[in-house]
């Protein structure tokens, strides 16, 4: 990808562009490849993971926009556009639906109009914001402009949370956007683990995730489920993201150990 947009340091590894990467992308630095084979000499997998968390969320998307009635999704964490981007999946269910997206990388920024690429019925926005600043993006006009805050909203925090470290207080920026919604919205997330490998395993991913360069934190299944905390988890809870309303039969799903994804969705009461 070169050459470099102004406002964007290629010397530094982003999470959206090591994702980007490993799904088979294109817009991407020598220094994220370099980040995320890093991570994958510790966790082979990494890839595979990552197109299972794709898969999950479209699910869950579909889930929401046909059974649950949700036509309002607040994504934060977005992640370059791929195949199969929130707005698409959730309005070839419901074409009015509206979808806001948010992600505080530049190139994300860059490469946002494919994500503006609304149904006419619908709606599209971007805010280029930081999920550690909850108070802007829910004072973003373009959030206002965009989504009924009357209605229910789905939250997507898929593969972002891990991001975020304890000092960050990540329940605390949850229970912030949580708190903002109406009855009846809906949150979704992910997040890496380590529950499954093995002490040396975990070890391995922890170091080398270290020198990856970008701030991660692998969290348990409780940690997990503490972003959940005053919320009604809907069926099947807390699941691997292999497991949750699976379309493939066992014998054709990924190991969960391969993938070491949390999800669950929620509603808010
Ligand atoms: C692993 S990607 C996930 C993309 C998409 N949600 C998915 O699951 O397919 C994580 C995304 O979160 C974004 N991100 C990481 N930390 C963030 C923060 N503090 N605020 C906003 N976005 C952030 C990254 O730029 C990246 O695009």
């Amino acid at each position: 990808m070169e050459p470099v947009p102004p406002g964007i340091d290629p010397t530094k590894a982003h999470p959206s562009r090591r994702y980007n990467y490993w799904l088979g992308g294109k817009d991407n630095f020598a220094v994220d490849r370099e980040s995320a084979d890093m991570v994958a000499s510790g966790f082979p997998t990494v890839a595979l993971a990552a197109r299972e968390n794709r898969r999950f969320m479209a699910r869950a998307v579909r889930h929401l926009a046909r059974d649950a009635g949700v036509s309002q999704f607040l994504d934060i964490g977005t992640g370059l556009p791929s195949a199969g981007n929130v707005h698409e999946v959730a309005q070839a269910v419901d074409p009015t639906a509206r979808i806001v997206y948010v992600d505080n990388d530049p190139v994300v920024l860059v490469h946002a109009r494919a994500l503006l690429t609304s149904s006419p019925e619908g709606r599209t926005a971007y805010i280029d914001a930081d999920l550690r600043d909850p108070a802007k993006i829910l004072a973003a006009p373009e959030l206002a402009a965009t989504l009924d805050p009357s209605r229910p909203v789905a939250l997507m925090l898929v593969a972002i949370m891990h991001f975020i470290t304890d000092e960050e207080d990540p329940y605390g920026l949850v229970a912030e956007l949580v708190g903002a919604l109406p009855s009846g919205s809906h949150v979704v997330i992910t997040h890496a683990t380590g529950d499954h490998l093995t002490p040396e395993q975990y070890a391995e991913a922890e170091e080398t995730n270290r020198l990856s360069g970008v701030p991660f934190r692998l969290r348990t299944r409780d940690e997990f489920a503490r972003f959940f905390d005053g919320l009604d988890l809907i069926d099947p809870g807390v699941t691997s993201v292999v497991e949750w309303r699976p379309e493939l039969p066992p014998q054709h799903r990924p190991r969960e150990e391969d993938v070491s994804m949390y999800c669950a969705v929620a509603r808010i009461p």
